[in-house]
């Protein structure tokens, strides 16, 4: 039996006691803030983590993971089931083609329908159509995800991923349609970025097509429902197989950022596959900042300590970094340092960029993150520059203008064990993620690889 959502979040804040339900907030959330009043302590919340008895955190057993280090392999016993397992022996790679392209051409409705509606959703405002796309995937997303050829898995820091082609943090910031993209066709989906305290970000508009140029400016200001929704609702599907990342923020006016992504850590590490330490957004003030050296791993030391005392040795999910396309290559050099030597699951490359190369669109002068098409060659070389530093010692997932197998494909023979797209789907609608995986089992085959493991870093 599964303990509930806030009885669970009661022994959090309680050093694993337990309290009646209705007096018990997200650990480090207190009293107050339930109400809708001031941050705790950041002193009081850190204690709180410190404190708490790590095996009371843990749910129902619900997976099986071992903390992994560099390179490791292993397959989680919750992505692959025994059933999978023996669909593989049956069952061969050209018959598992054959059911993918099945698949997709039964989805090809989807893509005929988006591109009757899109001009309709490019009338009205940004987020609005964010809002509809939301809701559109909740009611219309297939009933189970396709069955995927064995060569587009792999196993990176330990989590079996079924395809490469990830969902990026931002599209379903309060975890509402994890599966659903899942069943869509994405082999990931990264929830977030989520912060202890609901906040409402920036004002609007904040959210820019620019049309003209393939790409999106935002300046959103991590706006999210905060931990405590976002906890109840990742916990009711826990037991869900597929993987789900949760990237993790910090609030922006939070006197201490490092004990808010250790809250953070705290209460996701139990319900997450891996968590996603995001210091790389460009609208909260002064958070890049912590890509500093010093400030990086002191960061990284209190992450890793609080997820270690929310779940046990075998559950615990791996740390990933996301870093900003704007880096200098000290900073490359440092951060890459420092990812090997805490052991990070990966290095997710990268996040929207502050530079502006020549854009078409009138929302060009727009403040905030650019990403999309402007971003792809930036971000493929920042790929480049992180292979080249870890020397391929740790996984790296490779975002920033993937549109197509081919932009996926370059990503992933410059070194990237997974990829994951955002702005893209604007554009080319929710079969993206499929129309990318049929696409890279046509490359591999072109190219001569077996599997898209073997195809990492062969440029
Ligand atoms: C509207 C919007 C909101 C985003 N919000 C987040 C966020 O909350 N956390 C995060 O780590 N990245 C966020 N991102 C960045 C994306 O995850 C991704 O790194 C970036 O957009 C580059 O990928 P793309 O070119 O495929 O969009 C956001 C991007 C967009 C367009």
């Amino acid at each position: 039996m599964r303990r509930a959502p806030l009885a669970r979040l009661n022994r959090l804040a309680n050093n694993g006691k337990s309290v009646p339900a209705k007096t018990g907030p997200a650990a480090g959330l207190c009293e107050s803030q339930k109400k809708g009043g001031s941050r705790p302590k950041p002193e009081t919340a850190i204690k709180v983590i410190k404190n708490s008895n790590a095996s009371a955190t843990s749910p129902s057993g619900r997976r099986d993971r071992v903390c992994p280090g560099p390179g490791d392999l292993l397959y989680k016993r919750d992505t692959v089931s025994f059933w999978e397992r023996l669909t593989d022996f049956f069952i061969s790679q050209p018959q598992r083609e054959e059911a993918f392209e099945q698949h997709l051409m039964s989805r090809y409705a989807t893509a005929v329908l988006y591109s009757l509606i899109k001009p309709a959703l490019f009338r009205i405002d940004a987020e609005k159509a964010h809002g509809l796309a939301l809701s559109a995937l909740r009611l219309a997303a297939p009933a189970r995800a396709p069955a995927y050829p064995p060569s587009l898995a792999s196993v990176v820091a330990g989590i079996a991923f079924p395809n490469p082609v990830g969902m990026a943090a931002g599209f379903d910031k309060d975890g509402e349609v994890p599966d659903a993209l899942l069943r869509m066709g994405f082999g990931s989906a990264e929830v977030g970025s989520i912060t202890p305290l609901p906040q409402a970000g920036n004002p609007r508009p904040r959210l820019f097509r620019l049309v003209e140029d393939r790409a999106v400016i935002n300046r959103m200001g991590f706006n999210n429902s905060g931990a405590q929704v976002a906890v109840d609702r990742l916990e009711a599907r826990a037991d869900t197989s597929g993987v789900v990342g949760i990237n993790i923020g910090a609030n922006k006016d939070s006197t201490d950022r490092v004990a808010d992504y250790a809250i953070m850590a705290k209460l996701m590490a139990p319900i997450a596959s891996y968590l996603a330490v995001n210091i790389s957004s460009p609208n909260t003030p002064g958070l890049r900042a912590l890509q500093d050296e010093s400030a990086l791993t002191g960061l990284l030391d209190a992450v890793i300590e609080a997820r270690d005392a929310a779940c046990p040795p075998a559950k615990r999910p791996p740390v990933f970094l996301k870093v900003a396309p704007d880096l200098e290559p000290a900073d490359i050099d440092a951060i890459a340092r420092i990812a090997i030597d805490k052991r990070l699951g990966a290095l997710i490359v990268s996040n929207t960029t502050i530079s502006r190369p020549a854009l078409a669109s009138v929302h060009k002068g727009e403040s905030g993150g650019l990403s999309g098409a402007p971003l792809r060659d930036l971000a493929q070389q920042r790929l480049r520059d992180f292979r080249k530093a870890t020397g391929g010692a740790v996984a790296l997932v490779g975002v920033g203008g993937i549109a197509n197998a081919e932009d996926a494909w370059a990503r992933i023979r410059a070194g990237a064990s997974l990829v994951q797209l955002y702005s893209a789907m604007v554009y080319e609608g929710p079969t993206i993620a499929r129309k990318i995986c049929k696409g890279l089992i046509e490359l591999m085959k072109r190219d001569g690889f077996a599997s898209i493991a073997e195809a990492v870093g062969s440029e």
